[in-house]
């Protein structure tokens, strides 16, 4: 099972010039998260203490008539990053403008999304880490002075000419603040990391879930979905999903804990809500590279997975969760890697 996969991530480049990289097959779970997003700041479960702080920036920011300060958005895919983005030019009461750093490949593609913003309108770059770098020059001025140098002409009659910008908010969301430059960051008056989400926070969001899908679910089966979602919202609402889809089957149309324990069993998540793809990267740590270290492309080569999707996805669970650690020279296995799987540890002076 591939959850999250950055390419389900590069949606909605829909501004001028974008190039379509939607990849097809991420289109249901696109979809899924549409229906689900919540709209507004009160819809979105957990993280209080960031709701707090971007409550008092919208209402300091609408109460002086100025545009939010730009806004980067860190952490893991599936936990929020867009739907807060989107939340965000609501409750500012401004238009959504949509693109992908990939999808940006020209100073021109930027220029025609700034220039065609209204005035404090949210500017929302994704994968903001995948812009290319020469780029991230064009967006300083814009982010820092509201203005635009662009180069007209060629040769001895180029000269530049500096176009003045409507006031925007950039929101920029990256799965590796790591990737992004310095002068980048530091350009973004509001920064915020968003952390894999608590066993209660995730309940809550499937029960909301539920209710909207109209899916009946007992409370035992939401907690037992909950603790199996690696502590990601759009996990717990694909498993919602497919869990329904076995409560049709198998049971009485309703999740109920026993019910919702069975199909995830089906679906190879474990009690600690690890999936395949999870286990065989312990599995291969420990069995085939003896606990490690072990570099990342030779781990995403022996378990046939993109290096992004390992680092971005699983690494930061399985990290979370203790079962591997993160050395100079690579990943390594912990003690409890080699308890979950079962399998005999090696002598206590060679693990971590
Ligand atoms: N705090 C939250 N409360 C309720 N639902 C959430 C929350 N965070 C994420 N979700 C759900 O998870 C899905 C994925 O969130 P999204 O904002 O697309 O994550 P990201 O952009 O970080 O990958 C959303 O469609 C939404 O249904
Ligand atoms: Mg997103």
């Amino acid at each position: 099972m591939r959850s999250g996969r950055p390419a389900a991530e590069m949606s909605g480049a829909g501004g001028p010039g974008a190039p379509r990289i939607q990849a097809p097959e991420a289109l249901p779970e696109e979809d899924l998260d549409r229906s689900l997003r919540p709209r507004r700041l009160e819809d979105f479960v957990g993280q209080e203490a960031l709701k707090d702080q971007l409550a008092v920036s919208i209402a300091a920011a609408g109460s002086r008539g100025e545009a939010l300060d730009h806004v980067l958005l860190a952490g893991p895919p599936g936990l929020g990053k867009t739907s807060l983005a989107q939340i965000l030019a609501a409750e500012l009461d401004v238009p959504f403008v949509q693109t992908a750093g990939p999808a940006l490949e020209r100073k021109g593609d930027v220029a025609a999304f700034l220039t065609a913003l209204e005035p404090r309108a949210v500017f929302f770059v994704d994968e903001i880490h995948r812009l290319p770098r020469a780029l991230e020059e064009t967006f300083y001025p814009a982010m820092e002075d509201g203005c635009l140098p662009i180069t007209v002409g060629q040769g001895a009659g180029a000269r530049v000419v500096t176009i003045d910008l409507p006031p925007f908010t950039l929101i920029g969301a990256t799965t590796r603040t790591g990737l992004l430059t310095t002068p980048l960051r530091d350009r973004f008056g509001i920064q915020h990391r968003l952390e894999h989400y608590g066993a209660h926070d995730l309940a809550r969001i499937v029960r909301r879930s539920a209710r909207l899908l109209d899916v009946a679910i007992e409370d035992e089966g939401a907690v037992a979905i909950a603790a199996r979602s690696r502590g990601t919202p759009r996990v717990a609402n694909r498993l919602l999903k497919r869990v329904r889809d076995y409560a049709e089957v198998r049971g009485a149309g309703v999740v109920t804990g026993p019910v919702a324990a069975d199909a995830l069993d089906l679906l190879q998540v474990d009690h600690e809500g690890l999936d395949r793809l999870d286990r065989e990267i312990l599995r291969v740590i420990c069995e085939k590279f003896g606990g490690g270290p072990v570099g990342l492309s030779t781990l995403a080569v022996a378990v046939g997975e993109e290096q992004d999707t390992i680092e971005d996805v699983y690494e930061p669970y399985l990290l979370q969760r203790g079962l591997i650690e993160r050395t100079p020279r690579g990943r390594a296995a912990t003690r409890r890697a080699y308890e979950h799987l079962g399998l005999d540890p090696p002598g206590p002076l060679a693990l971590l």
